[in-house]
């Protein structure tokens, strides 16, 4: 599907990939929305882009939603692309006490819940497009968790599940729905995991999935996770492995 002259909506866009995406979108000519909780950070990031507004919105908060739908719906009757990217992620041991359900808990309405409730939200503004676009952002560990992120892979595997058959029952919609696949990616959100050393830049990111709409390509497999997807395809063992390698004791 065509990427330009469109108005289109970035959950977590100001910060890490959302903004990524955002600048992308603003760069190819669309107007760009970005939602977050924190108005200033939101402010600043809009001020660095053309034609970008921010909206503050708690996405977990079903009023809120419901208040930015009916902004949308007012002010932005021709939004084609939401992407849902906001997410939260806790790295802990799952076998320590460390409150793995309060956790996963909140894991699961910012990655899962409050995705659904945006979709059934803007939906009925997305079909009366000639083209649309859903977005969600899920993660290499949807499909081979990482016992780290253990509550976190969960809320992924649910949204990719969630994903598939979103774009089964919207098939004969104008509403296409892609599914962007990072690895790990040098942001905020993977400081705590190495992802300053070992992440790719959230410019990569936005590159792939512009592309991939572009070209029509719906799961949006996107470096290190085309590779580990082959071998999960192949050996779904091995690739866990590969995901949580075993220490090796010092001697
Ligand atoms: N970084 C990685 O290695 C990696 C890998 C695979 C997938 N991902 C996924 O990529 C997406 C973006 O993450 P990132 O790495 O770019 O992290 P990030 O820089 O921490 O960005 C997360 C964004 O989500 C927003 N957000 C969080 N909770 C929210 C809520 N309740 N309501 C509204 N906005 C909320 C944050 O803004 P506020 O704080 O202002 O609300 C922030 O802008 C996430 O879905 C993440 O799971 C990341």
């Amino acid at each position: 599907m065509e990427t330009t002259r469109k108005t289109v909506l970035v959950t977590g866009g100001g910060s890490g990939i959302g903004f990524s995406i955002a600048r992308h979108f603003s760069e190819n000519g669309n107007r760009v929305i970005i939602v977050g909780r924190n108005e200033d950070k939101l402010r600043r990031a809009a001020a660095q882009l053309k034609n970008v507004t921010p909206i503050a919105c708690d996405i977990t908060n079903t009023v809120a939603v419901g208040e930015l739908v009916t902004t949308i719906k007012a002010d932005y009757p021709d939004l084609s692309i939401l992407v849902n990217n906001a997410g939260q992620a806790f790295v802990y041991n799952l076998a320590g006490n460390e409150g793995a359900a309060t956790k996963a808990k909140q894991e699961m309405y910012t990655n899962f819940f409050s995705i659904l409730e945006l979709v059934e939200g803007l939906l009925p503004v997305l079909e009366k497009q000639p083209a649309a676009a859903i977005v969600n952002v899920s993660s290499i560990v949807s499909f081979a968790p990482s016992h780290k992120l253990a509550s976190y892979s969960a809320s992924k595997a649910a949204l990719h599940s969630y994903t598939q058959s979103l774009r089964i029952a919207l098939e004969d919609s104008p509403v296409k729905v892609f599914e962007l696949m990072p690895p790990l990616v040098d942001t905020e959100l993977s400081k705590e995991i190495g992802g300053a050393v070992n992440g790719i830049p959230p410019a990569e990111v936005a590159d792939a999935l512009l592309a991939a709409m572009n070209n029509d390509e719906y799961e949006i497999h996107v470096g290190r996770t085309a590779a580990l997807y082959e071998l999960f395809r192949a050996s779904p063992a091995q690739a866990l492995e590969v995901m949580n390698p075993k220490m090796v004791p010092v001697s």
